[in-house]
């Protein structure tokens, strides 16, 4: 599933991304993955995708 429609980010990478960001923050993982926040429609969506990711690391 699609996270982020504005940067094409994959709900998987985006937890992989903060995984290897060491932060559950969804900028620092867009960031990783070479992109960033335009709309910011998927913010309350990436916060979830990351905040699970950082409780499985
Ligand atoms: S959907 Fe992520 S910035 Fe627009």
């Amino acid at each position: 599933m699609y996270v982020c429609v504005c940067n094409a980010l994959r709900e998987r990478d985006v937890k992989a991304a903060a995984r290897a960001a060491g932060r559950a923050c969804p900028h620092a993982a867009y960031a990783q993955l070479g992109a960033r926040v335009k709309c910011g429609q998927c913010l309350p969506f990436a916060r979830e995708v990351v905040s699970g990711a950082s409780t499985h690391a």
